[in-house]
């Protein structure tokens, strides 16, 4: 197979962060005209998201969700980093296997699939794929001489902030049904996935979850079928500024695992992780490219007396929701900037609005927040920008989508490489992880970069 794994990133120096990175581009950037919106990604932060999956859920092994994010620097870091891959698509398919990817490491976990798809990952190896209704399961039959499949459960996902459940999953109630259906057609069925929605804000509902797939695990049984794979599906948290922390739904999802799956049950687990990933690796730094000033007439006749707020500024960026912020419509994100230059201690906020830069009315980042007054040209900071932003942006009227930078620190690729070759070590400590910039370079994930740096960022 013909694989195609190379990317280019550029390594932190020491004492280094991304952060400098994203001050270094914007002090390059700021010399010219040529102020475009631009990322900065971090992919030590990828690897220590991965050490920390694996502390927090040793027993459960992720197939990152391509869907989250599929570039290939994100996904050939994953792939060194031996996780196995969820593929909705077959071009998400190709994407992986492109990588060299064992098609045993990949879930089609999309239950609702093309039959040509079908029929692509047969030619292909992929074999494990997920079904949740009779038609699905009279297609694979038909399509796909060797797959192994998995019922895709429905959770109750009300408290999520993005419900699948509506959409996907079968009812407790008809999953004896699918079975006999899947053991009249000869199909292997070898166990059970769901996925508890997108920002999870309820833990119980993994534990509801993992209990009704015990249940599905024993009608199998009843019918036949020996099942060794459960998949917890996705929902965990990007960053830790959120209610519920990653490790508070690992400790309710490790003991219901060990209760209703024990170890000696040799019961495969698998999750599908996205956002969990790639959230916090990702910087958007966009820059103002219009702005207004809206008087209060009211407020307009008091001004000289009071100095106080009297507008509402109305800010427009190089970059909107028909770009990286689609997240805003898609995934129900809140994206709220960071400022650039610091404002002073005593500096006036005024009530603010700020917009993308398309001709769409609709193309609105936030709807109101408190910011200073600032200028044509200046900066903001989009922290927690890696999930569901570039994967769904377009280019609408002719916007293109920002650049990305990729860097990563010499002592996390040297960790990533050690990972790769040899697998997991002994639990590594973060703090070996720090970042740092130094050199631009090309790298392929697989061999040590070759093209040294130019200019250092220090
Ligand atoms: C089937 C499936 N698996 C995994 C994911 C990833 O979910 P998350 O980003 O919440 O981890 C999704 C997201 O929509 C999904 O549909």
């Amino acid at each position: 197979m013909n694989t195609t794994t190379e990317f280019e990133f550029s390594f932190l120096e020491e004492g280094f962060s991304a952060r400098d990175v994203v001050e270094q581009k914007i002090n390059e950037s700021s010399m010219s005209d040529d102020r475009d919106a631009f990322y900065v990604c971090d992919l030590g932060d990828i690897l220590k998201k991965h050490l920390r999956w694996t502390r927090a859920l040793p027993r459960v092994t992720p197939f990152y969700a391509v869907k989250c994010n599929d570039s290939r620097a994100v996904v050939t870091t994953l792939a060194s980093l031996g996780t196995g891959f969820d593929c909705a698509s077959k071009t998400e398919i190709q994407l992986v296997q492109s990588l060299g990817v064992d098609p045993n490491r990949i879930i089609y976990a999309n239950p609702c699939k093309q039959v040509s798809q079908i029929k692509y990952a047969s030619a292909h190896g992929v074999q494990m794929m997920t079904f949740d209704s009779e038609v699905e399961l009279m297609k694979v039959a038909r399509c796909h001489d060797n797959a192994k499949l998995v019922l895709r459960i429905a959770t109750d996902d009300s408290k999520a902030v993005c419900r699948l459940s509506v959409k996907f999953g079968a009812p407790l109630k008809a999953c004896r049904g699918l079975l006999e259906r899947a053991k009249e057609l000869g199909l292997d069925v070898i166990g059970v996935s769901f996925h508890v929605g997108s920002g999870c804000t309820d833990p119980l509902t993994f534990n509801q979850a993992i209990a009704d797939a015990r249940c599905v695990f024993d009608m199998g049984e009843e019918l036949g079928y020996n099942m060794n794979l459960l998949d917890i599906g996705g929902g965990f948290p990007g960053s830790d500024d959120v209610e519920l922390k990653f490790e508070e739904i690992t400790a309710v999802i490790n003991p219901s695992l060990d209760k209703y799956f024990p170890a000696d049950s040799n019961v495969k687990i698998i999750a599908e992780p996205g956002r969990f990933y790639v959230a916090s690796a990702y910087t958007l730094v966009v820059n103002i490219i219009a702005k207004k000033v809206i008087m209060d007439d009211e407020a307009a006749s008091d001004e000289e007396d009071e100095g106080t707020s009297d507008r509402t500024l109305m800010y427009y960026v190089n970059d909107g929701v028909y770009g990286s912020f689609n997240c805003i419509l898609y995934d129900h994100a809140h994206c709220l900037p960071s400022l650039h230059k610091k404002p002073k201690p005593d500096e006036v906020m005024y009530p603010c609005s700020i917009w993308g830069p398309t001709c769409d009315g609709l193309d609105r980042i936030v709807e109101q927040c408190n910011l200073p007054d600032m200028q044509v040209g200046d900066w903001l900071v989009f922290e927690t920008m890696g999930a569901y932003t570039v994967a769904a942006s377009s280019t609408f009227n002719g916007f293109q989508r920002p650049d990305i930078h990729y860097v990563m620190s010499r002592p996390a690729w040297q960790y990533v490489q050690q990972i790769r070759t040899q697998g997991m070590p002994v639990p590594a400590e973060e703090s070996c992880l720090q970042e740092v910039p130094a050199c631009c370079g090309r790298g392929s994930g697989l061999e040590m970069p070759t093209k040294p740096c130019q200019t250092n960022v220090v």
